[in-house]
């Protein structure tokens, strides 16, 4: 008879789960609790007839039975009902559920990704620095003396004598040198900061990705066919690269990097954008070299230093910088 019971209770659990109404449930509940042909009801008529000691034990499991079957119909009754009357207690359950907060990745970190991938397929290894370091690796060594202007106190963030945010991700060349010797391919992403004004393209926290090759008999050439070649994969193949003389102290000769891309008019025509500067980049000076032990007549390099939030910009035709930093969820949800 126990198994018996058993087997109600799972029968009856089972059709109350799948009632669709409340006429149903009214069924499901008439046949196994209904007073006269309750199935288990009738077992629990029956225990009168049981010996003493059958008793007990049957009784305690129809009561069980009948609690555990009492409680799913009063259960599914309240879920049939809620839907059955939306507005009930002034709750309108056709209302739309509040939204959930889904995250996603943003922009300038799915900038940085794909940069990265393509370097990765050109056999560059990830690096990273601290963002906290010293006058040593942020100037000196990168043959930077400490009067030259980036150096000053106006443009750099001092935490102390000789401790700094860093102003740049170059410091990350030394570190990676000092660690390793050559041949050295890296990238190395990561934040920097400078005492800047905060307006539409200057936030004193941005984004940087260094690149750094230290091999023998590496040229000129190999700087600017990997900088071509990383460009005409980011943007597309039409796109046109130019480089301007500049300066940096740590690499000599030194260029700007500028790209002209190909963007597809809404009438479907092809038109070439203006040219737009994405990095400062050139040969690594030889002192850089010697400074972290290098020997600079066996070994040549080249370096740049890219903003992937001006990337970010240009791709997504946003103007001002500082959105991509204030983390605001109404600019960032459109990236999704
Ligand atoms: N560190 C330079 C800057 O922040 C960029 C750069 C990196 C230039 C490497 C040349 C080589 O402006």
């Amino acid at each position: 008879m126990i198994e018996d019971l058993r087997r109600l209770e799972r029968e009856a659990l089972a059709a109350i789960a799948a009632a669709a109404g409340l006429d149903e449930l009214e069924q499901v509940r008439v046949r196994y609790l209904g007073r006269r042909e309750g199935r288990i009801s009738a077992v629990l008529r029956r225990l009168g007839r049981l010996s003493p000691e059958e008793r007990p034990a049957v009784g305690a499991a129809a009561n069980r039975a009948k609690t555990a079957v009492a409680e799913a119909l009063k259960n599914r009754l309240a879920e049939l009902e809620a839907v059955a009357a939306p507005d009930r207690d002034g709750v309108d359950l056709t209302l739309p559920a509040r939204g959930r907060w889904r995250g996603t990745i943003h922009p300038v970190s799915r900038v940085i990704d794909d940069i990265w991938a393509i370097f990765r397929s050109l056999g560059f290894t990830r690096a990273r620095g601290p963002e906290v370091d010293t006058e040593w690796y942020n100037f000196v060594a990168l043959n930077t003396p400490l009067d030259h202007p980036a150096a000053d106190e106006q443009d750099t963030l001092y935490l102390g004598p000789g401790l700094l945010l860093r102003s740049h991700t170059s410091p990350v060349q030394i570190r990676t040198m000092e660690q390793y010797p050559p041949p050295i391919r890296i990238i190395a992403p990561g934040m920097v900061y400078r005492r800047d004004t905060y307006d539409a393209t200057h936030t004193p926290a941005f984004a940087q990705i260094e690149g750094l090759v230290v091999d023998e008999g590496v040229t000129f050439v190999d700087l600017k066919a990997t900088l071509a070649e990383f460009a005409r994969r980011f943007w597309g193949p039409g796109t046109r690269v130019r480089f301007r003389p500049s300066f940096f102290p740590f690499t000599e000769p030194s260029a700007e990097v500028d790209v002209k891309r190909v963007i597809v008019r809404e009438d479907g025509a092809d038109e070439e954008t203006d040219w737009i500067e994405i990095m400062g980049a050139g040969m690594v000076d030889p002192a850089v070299l010697d400074n972290v032990g290098y020997d600079s007549e066996r070994y040549t390099g080249w370096a740049f230093g890219m903003g992937p939030a001006r990337v970010a910009l240009l791709r997504h035709g946003v103007r001002d910088l500082r959105l991509f930093y204030e983390n605001d969820m109404r600019f960032l949800g459109q990236f999704r």
